[in-house]
């Protein structure tokens, strides 16, 4: 494997989150929306500092590419790579708050609550959550009403207890009730994978893909998310808080349950090898037309920040 990603993926994926940011920055202002009564400008501030912070917005970037492969409209398709990243956004923004890893730095900035308060950083999560689903519903996202609906389920389930937030919550009972490796890979799968997954899943079901299609997507983003979360595990042990642009070196200290913890970085280098050529092989019928998915999985597992 070799240190790091591409520079052609690099750019990208900066060309894609600066499509994104766009889109972001629209939803993201103050003017309030039909049935909106009043956007306080006070949340907003806390919203638009907590999303339009320079993330790499790498589920989006999944999104958009794995609804690349169908031919899937790409203003629409935008939308909801906008509303996945407010939902991630929620997600970074609450797993920062002094209940959970009480993180002072975010993508090299103060956490929200730290720039804001904490209750206002809650209020932003949850505005940012029921935002994504709004955004996804909403008739301005030129998709059939039935794919929108399916879309909104699907983003519910990922995001929910049975993913991400049920995730969080395993994640932190983990520190007083050591899981098994089988369980520390449940717990990620979820925390992290389900909404990586969604990203590729949703990719096919917005170009409207055939059921094989759309099941080999979802197997490809579960592959690279759990990858991803296990190159975050590890970043934590060898980067440096400037590169990441959050606080490193804290897994350990704070006993959280990692694979890297238990099998070491070397084993760990390993495994992400293995995950990568397992998500290159799912891509295999796709052919050539897969190249910068392929390009993707390397960046998962290669990144450096
Ligand atoms: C951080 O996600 C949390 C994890 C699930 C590892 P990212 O590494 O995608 O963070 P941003 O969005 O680029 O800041
Ligand atoms: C994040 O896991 C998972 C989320 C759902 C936000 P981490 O707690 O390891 O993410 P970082 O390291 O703070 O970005
Ligand atoms: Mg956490
Ligand atoms: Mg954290
Ligand atoms: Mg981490």
């Amino acid at each position: 494997m070799t240190n790091g990603s591409s520079p052609i993926f690099e750019d990208l994926l900066a060309a894609c989150a600066q499509s994104v940011e766009e889109v972001l920055r629209h939803l993201l202002d103050d003017r309030p929306r039909e049935g909106e009564i009043v956007r306080p400008h006070h949340l907003m501030a806390s919203m638009r500092h907590g999303v339009l912070n320079g993330g790499k917005r790498l589920r989006p970037f999944l999104l958009m590419e794995s609804a690349a492969l169908f031919d899937a409209e790409r203003s629409a398709t935008l939308r909801v790579a906008a509303a996945l990243e407010c939902l991630h956004c929620y997600s970074l923004i609450h797993d920062d708050l002094p209940a959970m890893d009480d993180d002072d730095l975010r993508r090299g900035q103060p956490t929200v609550h730290r720039a804001f308060d904490e209750a206002t950083a809650i209020l932003a999560g949850d505005s940012l959550l029921t935002y994504a689903f709004d955004i996804i519903a909403s008739g301005e996202t030129e998709l059939p009403a039935e794919r929108r609906l399916e879309l909104v389920g699907m983003l519910a389930r990922a995001a929910g207890v049975g993913g991400m937030a049920g995730g969080q919550a395993l994640d932190l009972a983990a520190k007083d009730a050591p899981p098994t490796e089988e369980g520390v890979v449940q717990l990620q799968s979820m925390k992290t994978g389900a909404l990586v997954r969604f990203a590729c899943e949703a990719g096919a079901v917005i170009g409207n893909a055939d059921l094989a299609e759309r099941e080999r997507l979802a197997a490809f983003g579960s592959a690279i998310g759990l990858a991803y979360q296990l190159a975050d595990d590890l970043l934590d042990v060898t980067a440096s808080t400037e590169t990441m642009g959050k606080a490193t070196g804290k897994d350990a200290v704070a006993g959280k349950a990692t694979l890297v913890g238990f099998h070491g970085e070397e084993w760990a280098r390993r495994q992400l090898a293995g995950l990568v050529a397992q998500a290159e092989e799912l891509l295999e019928p796709f052919g050539e037309r897969a190249a910068i998915l392929r390009l993707a999985a390397r960046f998962v597992a290669e990144r450096q920040h």
